[in-house]
């Protein structure tokens, strides 16, 4: 257990949508936990059970409507500049070349230096891409473009990498060689990260914690430690240990889907 003071602390926060008419509708309630600096955790849960209304709230994309989000102890609004989120699909695009999408935040920040520069090909190199930074993101594939956009998000140096489904549309084995390459990327730069799956060997096989949403409304019925030796291996995934872990996950999901 670290000591360390957490870089995000989620306080008791609910959430409730309001329709413009009639009841509203809450999705998230006393969601409770801290996220150590450098620390992986992973999220899994049901479809609809919250989980990108959390990262959307930590993010600062959204606002909660119960408890509070904080950044090292400040407001999730004065923070902005310390998190970057990775989507779904890499939202590239097509007019910029690699390099170009990479530096967009550096532009937004108005930090367009030959440093900066350098470090962005920098990252395209260490994800294997340092050949295609002049290139457009249609002459990559799927699983090239999401390494893109990865770069994207780690180019403005943020303390919080939070992940929502990043390799959800790529196939076995992209996904497989992706989860190396975030494994290695973390373990280069030590970002706090927050990685929401619906894969639970992928959530147990990359996280420090994994936490387990429950559904109706969302909140986390499970925080689960993993203690799988580092750097984790194709060969962690055939010990005994990682698959009792998997199991009780799903167990747990399964619980609470009624299917078990
Ligand atoms: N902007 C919104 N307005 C109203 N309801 C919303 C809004 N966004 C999400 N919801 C509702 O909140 C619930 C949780 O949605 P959310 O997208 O956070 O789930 P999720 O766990 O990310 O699901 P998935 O695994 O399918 O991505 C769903 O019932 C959804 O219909
Ligand atoms: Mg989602």
């Amino acid at each position: 257990m670290t000591t360390e003071a957490p870089v995000i602390s989620v306080r008791d926060v609910g959430m409730t949508y309001t329709a413009r008419r009639g009841a509203g509708n809450t999705v998230l309630r006393g969601c409770d936990f801290d996220i150590a600096p450098g620390e992986f955790v992973s999220i899994v849960g049901q479809s609809g059970g919250g989980k990108t209304t959390l990262l959307k709230i930590i993010s600062g994309l959204l606002e909660n409507t119960e408890g509070e989000v904080l950044v090292r102890g400040r407001g999730v609004k004065e923070a902005l500049r310390d998190i970057a989120m990775v989507f779904q699909g890499p939202v590239l695009l097509p007019w910029r070349n690699n390099l170009a999408n990479v530096m967009l935040p550096m532009e937004f920040r108005k930090r367009v230096t030959p440093e900066t520069r350098a470090y962005a090909r920098e990252l395209l190199e260490l994800v294997g891409l340092g050949d295609k930074a002049e290139s457009y993101s249609y002459e990559l594939s799927g699983g090239m473009q999401q390494r893109v956009s990865i770069c994207r998000a780690l180019v403005s140096h943020p303390e919080i990498l939070l992940m929502d489904e990043p390799f959800g549309a790529l196939d076995a084995m992209t996904r497989d060689s992706m989860n190396f390459e975030l494994q290695r990327i973390w373990q280069e730069t030590k970002r706090s990260v927050l990685f929401v799956t619906h894969s639970i060997p992928e959530a147990v096989w990359l996280a420090d914690r994994v936490l387990v949403v429950g559904d109706r409304p969302g909140r986390i019925i499970a925080d689960i430690r993993i203690d799988l030796a580092r750097p984790r291996t194709k060969e962690t995934r055939y010990t005994d240990t990682f698959a009792e872990i998997v199991a009780d996950v799903e167990q747990l999901l399964g619980v609470e889907a009624g299917i078990s």
